[in-house]
């Protein structure tokens, strides 16, 4: 069964900058998919798909993803970056149909395992549009690479050279870029910053790991380095860093050409670009982000005097992120002192994110109107720690209570591809929504799959 609301109120503009507020109280649904829309009795519909039904329909918990959504993101990057690759970074959320979805728009891939690798390719997804990341590649995710004829593989350390170089046959040859760390601190949180020499990932350029590395690389004839890759890390709101990480590498770039004669061709700049997650939050503006690393580019590349090699974005969470939402029932309503805790029938099992990383979301109560004075609550999980917080400190109607549905939107990235089946409690499932249509693709996880893995006593 599949739901269609006709006559639903005009649309809100994707992808804000800082999130626009609607006509009358659609205000809120500034961070949902541009297709939410407010409908009877309390609900909301997404693609034109009721989540009221969707709950009915698949059970709770349940993740949503907008493919009409996702598809506009991956349109707005190409017009913002044309002549570029831009790459989808698996990471963030990966089943089959996203790979078509992401492929028919003419988007690459960024994988960083042999299993999200076989996924894809077993999908149908070129293996030539395909990039390997990972700071510790296993030797199974490195001859899955070669056997499967990935195109790039991105080098984080020393180690991989040698190690990657003697999985080649004689005669072949693969392609690879150097990821290099270019001293630029950017990102929302400690965990996700990845532009300083003080963590796990890529070649500092600052020590000359990156410079001895790539020596080492040209030296290596079945290895063909073709350009430098950076990424400083995720949910970064404004574009300078991203420019000051270019020059820097543009600098590199131009250091390699005088040392070793060599013009690399390429440079992917990897992902980041931040997301609202509540009304009123910073999104990166992916149309200005664009056209100002382009216009650096070609200013840095002139005043280096070297070519401007082809470009590569590799963005994760700006693409699904604001696609998905996750839809919850409320099983208890609990009063402690001036607290109020709304616990719902998922947790940190699929959203470890406020835990992690202290994001922050903005919960709804869905499928019913009220009318009561609106109070502060905690939305929290049924896990089995008090760090089991999805939402802290948010209004909520004064009247929730169980039985209700809370949805949360910006739910698409880095939930579902970071969940575990913590206290044995299975993962939910994924629903597409599109033009009035709901369907299953990721079933909910259940009781027999997490006990099947238990092979005895
Ligand atoms: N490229 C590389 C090499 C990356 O490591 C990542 C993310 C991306 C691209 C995409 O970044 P995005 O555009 O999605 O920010 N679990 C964290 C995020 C970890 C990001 C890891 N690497 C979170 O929930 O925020």
């Amino acid at each position: 069964m599949t739901t269609t609301l006709p006559g639903l109120p005009a649309p809100v503009p994707a992808m804000p900058h800082v999130a626009p507020v609607p006509p009358g109280n659609a205000a809120s649904l500034s961070v949902w998919p541009a297709s939410a829309r407010l409908a009877s009795r309390g609900d909301v519909a997404v693609g034109g798909v009721s989540l009221a039904e969707v709950a009915e329909r698949f059970g709770t918990p349940v993740y949503l993803l907008d493919e009409g959504e996702v598809r506009e993101r991956c349109r707005t990057y190409l017009r913002a970056f044309p002549d570029t690759d831009v790459v989808y970074a698996a990471k963030a959320f990966l089943c089959r149909a996203l790979l078509h979805w992401v492929q028919e728009e003419g988007l690459g891939l960024d994988v960083c395992s042999a299993g999200e690798l076989e996924l894809a390719v077993t999908t149908g997804f070129p293996p030539e549009r395909i990039v390997l990341h990972g700071n510790a590649k296993s030797p199974d995710d490195l001859s899955a690479a070669l056997r499967l004829g990935v195109g790039r593989i991105v080098i984080d350390s020393a180690w991989e050279i040698a190690r990657l170089s003697a999985l080649i046959p004689a005669d072949g040859r693969q392609k690879v870029l150097v990821r290099v760390v270019p001293g630029v601190s950017a990102g929302s949180h400690a965990a996700i910053r990845t532009g300083t020499d003080d963590q796990k990932f890529g070649l500092s350029i600052t020590d000359g790991s990156a410079q001895h590395a790539i020596a080492r690389i040209l030296d290596q004839p079945r290895l063909e380095l073709v350009g430098l890759h950076c990424h400083i890390g995720s949910q970064i709101t404004t574009v300078k860093p991203y420019l000051t990480a270019l020059r820097r590498v543009v600098g590199l770039l131009a250091q390699i050409r005088l040392q070793h004669g060599i013009v690399l061709p390429e440079l992917d700049l990897g992902g980041g670009h931040a997301v609202a997650h509540r009304p009123g939050e910073t999104a990166l503006d992916i149309p200005s982000l664009g056209a100002r690393i382009r216009r650096e580019l070609a200013t840095s590349c002139a005043a280096a005097g070297i070519p401007v090699p082809r470009l590569t974005v590799e963005p994760g969470r700006a693409l699904v992120g604001p696609a998905g939402v996750a839809l919850y029932r409320v099983l208890a309503v609990k009063r402690t002192g001036d607290r109020t805790f709304v616990a719902v029938d998922g947790g940190m099992s699929d959203n470890p994110r406020p835990a992690l990383y202290g994001v922050r979301y903005a919960p709804r109560l869905i499928g019913r109107r009220s009318t009561a004075e609106p109070c502060t609550a905690t939305v929290v999980g049924r896990h089995c720690e008090a760090g089991d917080v999805l939402a802290a400190d948010v209004a909520m109607p004064g009247d929730i209570r169980p039985g209700d549905l809370v949805a949360i939107p910006v739910a698409g990235a880095y939930h579902l591809s970071m969940a575990s089946s913590y206290n044995a409690v299975g993962r939910p499932p994924v629903v597409a929504v599109h033009d009035g249509r709901a369907r299953l693709l990721v079933r909910r996880e259940s009781l027999a799959d997490i006990n099947s893995r238990d092979v005895g006593l």
